[in-house]
């Protein structure tokens, strides 16, 4: 599947679902003073969670661009180091505005990425955490549960705490909660005795999460329950196409490589000449990309 197959795939199995299909909203956030770039799905969605708004559909789907290049999700500098570090992204998300939650989130995350009409992954090779709880809100027996009967076997489930477990806030107060991550487990060798998807490592590459919005934090730390229970889920478009297509780097991916062609035209150096070369690349065409 190229790029525009995969995001078509992900939004006709949730209209399947009963989601409305709603468009993205624009990079450059108008009426936040927290935040001046979107930098996740749920931006435009912050003032249904904290029931500013009224609701008109419960479940909604999208395909949100997002720029990471400030406050605590910032990526600019890791642009080029890496294999799948990009600044601007698009993230392919479900939303339950107070209707379903955690055993339904679990079931169509399980089903979209296992079932060989959507993305057919390999479940052998799939691994998930769920939040290990502490003082702000207990540990996520629930998701375990709903892990436990899609048949991951306990080994693949690791219980993480909130540093690695907890979505939001996307600014400094407002929704977040804890949330369910699903990840690929690559060739690479367990990097010792404790590896895990918290490591860096490389051998668990995140792929979705499904965050559970139920709090609402406040500017003096506290965290206060939300009215109604929401779901957040974010599946980076970009890294699973590199997935998908086998590719080893997002940068070779269908969406990059057109980008990177045209400038190994107009620099008359290659991609594959590796190094600071490479990286450089990486970087204009990450910032082309965004810029346009
Ligand atoms: N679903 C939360 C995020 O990754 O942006």
């Amino acid at each position: 599947m190229d790029s525009n197959q995969i995001r078509e795939t992900f939004l006709d199995f949730f209209r399947s679902k009963g989601h409305r299909i709603v468009p993205s909203a624009p990079m450059v956030v108008k009426n936040d003073p927290t935040l001046m770039f979107t930098n996740a799905g749920m931006n435009q969605f912050k003032d249904l969670f904290l029931g500013n708004s009224p609701i008109r559909d419960r479940r909604v789907a999208d395909s949100q661009k997002c720029l990471r290049v400030s406050g605590k999700h910032n990526d600019l500098e890791e642009v080029g180091l890496d294999t799948y570090h990009h600044t601007m992204f698009e993230m392919l998300g479900n939303w339950s505005l107070g209707d379903y939650f955690k055993k339904e989130a679990i079931e169509w995350s399980w089903e979209f990425l296992t079932s060989p009409d959507y993305l057919g992954l390999d479940p052998e090779h799939l691994a998930v955490s769920v939040f290990a709880g502490d003082e702000h809100a207990p540990r996520d027996e629930e998701s375990y549960e709903h892990w436990r009967r899609m048949g991951l076997p306990e080994d693949r489930i690791f219980f993480l705490p909130k540093e690695n477990n907890w979505w939001g806030p996307a600014g400094i107060t407002g929704p977040c909660g804890p949330d369910t991550e699903m990840f690929l487990i690559t060739d690479k060798e367990p990097c010792g005795p404790d590896c895990s998807p918290a490591c860096d490592c490389g051998r668990y590459l995140e792929i979705w999460n499904d965050v559970f919005m139920e709090y609402n934090k406040q500017a003096d730390g506290s965290y206060l329950p939300l009215e109604q229970k929401n779901v957040d889920t974010g599946m980076g478009l970009d890294r699973t196409i590199a997935v998908l297509q086998g590719a080893p780097c997002v940068y070779e991916s269908d969406v990059f490589r057109p980008i990177i062609t045209k400038i190994e035209a107009l620099s008359g150096r290659k991609y594959e000449e590796g190094g600071e070369v490479q990286r450089a690349i990486r970087i204009i065409a990450d910032h082309i990309r965004c810029a346009a």
